[in-house]
Formats: structure tokens, C-alpha cells, sequence
């Protein structure tokens, strides 16, 4: 019989206080650093919901908002807005918080599609989710309209459908300098 949870059973908050050695050469935390821990809590929160280990197929998208310090108690907020049927759209916050101010920045939304797989690496169909308020409600339809999104760009420019002669026109006043060969 076909089993349902809700998001909230497979929710993942992780605190880590940011220290010198997670640094670039500015003095900022590492973005590299930041994408492991968001895999990594992203791999717990579908791993929780489909109660199997998963695997990242694909991250839409980073855009880091604001850059994190030493010193600064990072937290990521994980929980599964979407599934289908073998995968998981997992939504992570990530905020930043100093500590001797109290103040807490927003550094980071992205949203991970992970894949539950079998001991011989099967994908496997994962249970539905229960919609129990508004705020679920939109962020599976909002993993709805990001999906459809994300197909439509894809399919537009696959080399066998794109078409060079169609776009030329909009590269005026790039960066760019156009010197095709014959
Ligand atoms: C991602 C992966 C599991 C897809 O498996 P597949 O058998 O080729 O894919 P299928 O076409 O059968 O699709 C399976 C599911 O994955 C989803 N999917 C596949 N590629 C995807 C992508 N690029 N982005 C989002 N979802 C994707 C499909 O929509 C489908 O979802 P559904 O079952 O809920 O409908 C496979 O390509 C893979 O194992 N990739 C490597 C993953 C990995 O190693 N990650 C760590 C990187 S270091």
C-alpha cells in the first residue's frame, strides 16, 4: 500500500560555528565548504523521508546572498517540499548569525533534487507527501513550476533544436566578438 509523510518527520536543522580553517584567502568562508554541509543535510532530510540513501542529482540553485565570517554560527534548514516518484526535492536555508550581535542574515535558499536508491543502486519509488498547510502547499507547487522551468531550457537549447541563426541578433552589445568559421 502506498505510504505518506509528512515533511516535518524528516526536517534536519544543523548548527556550525564557522572556524579559520573553513576560510578563502579574503578572510570569508569558503562557498565549497557551504555546498558540503548543504549536500550533506540535504542527503539526511531525503534519506530520512525515504528511509533508503539517496544520491544529489541536481541543485537548483546556489546563489550565495551574503559572505560568511569566522566566527559566525551558520544553520541550515532542510525539509522535502516536493517528491515524485523516485526523487525528492529537498528545500535548504541557510543562515548566518553573529554571535556577540544576535544578528541573523539569510546567506542561502537552494533546492536539491535527490534520488532514493536500492543496495544495487536502483533507483526506488519513495513515499508521497501529506500538504497539511498552505506553506507546503506552495513550495510543492512552486517545486512543480521549477521543474517545468528547468525542462523548458533544457529542451530549448539541446544542440539538436538550437538554431545559431536564431539568436545571433541578441548577442549585440556583449562582450563578445563574433568570428565564426566557415
Ligand atoms: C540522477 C540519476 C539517479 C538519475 O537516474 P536515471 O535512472 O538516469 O534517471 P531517470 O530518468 O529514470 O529518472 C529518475 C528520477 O530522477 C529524476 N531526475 C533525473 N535526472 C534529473 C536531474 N538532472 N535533475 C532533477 N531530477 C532528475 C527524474 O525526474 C526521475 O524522477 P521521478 O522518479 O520522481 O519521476 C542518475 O543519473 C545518477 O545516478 N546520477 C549520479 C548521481 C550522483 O552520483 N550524485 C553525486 C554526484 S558526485
Amino acid at each position: 500500500m502506498k505510504t505518506f509523510k509528512r515533511s516535518i518527520e524528516s526536517q534536519v536543522v544543523l548548527s556550525e560555528l564557522m572556524l579559520p580553517s573553513h576560510s578563502n584567502f579574503s578572510g570569508k568562508i569558503h562557498g565549497g565548504y557551504i555546498l558540503s554541509l548543504m549536500d550533506q543535510i540535504a542527503f539526511a532530510c531525503a534519506s530520512k523521508h525515504s528511509g533508503l540513501y539517496c544520491v544529489t542529482a541536481s541543485v537548483d540553485k546556489v546563489d550565495f546572498l551574503k559572505p560568511i565570517e569566522v566566527g559566525e554560527l551558520v544553520t541550515l534548514k532542510a525539509s522535502v517540499n516536493h517528491v515524485g516518484n523516485t526523487s525528492m526535492v529537498v528545500g535548504v536555508r541557510i543562515e548566518a548569525e553573529n554571535i556577540q550581535t544576535g544578528v541573523i542574515k539569510h546567506c542561502n535558499s537552494s533546492y536539491f533534487t535527490m534520488i532514493a536508491k536500492d543496495n544495487q543502486g536502483k533507483n526506488v519509488p519513495v513515499p508521497g507527501l501529506i500538504l497539511e498547510c498552505e506553506t507546503t502547499v506552495r513550495r510543492f507547487v512552486r517545486s512543480i513550476i521549477r521543474k517545468e522551468e528547468s525542462k523548458a531550457r533544457r529542451d530549448r537549447f539541446k544542440e539538436s533544436k538550437f538554431d545559431m541563426n536564431e539568436h545571433l541578433d541578441r548577442l549585440d552589445g556583449y562582450n563578445v566578438k563574433i568570428e565564426l568559421k566557415k
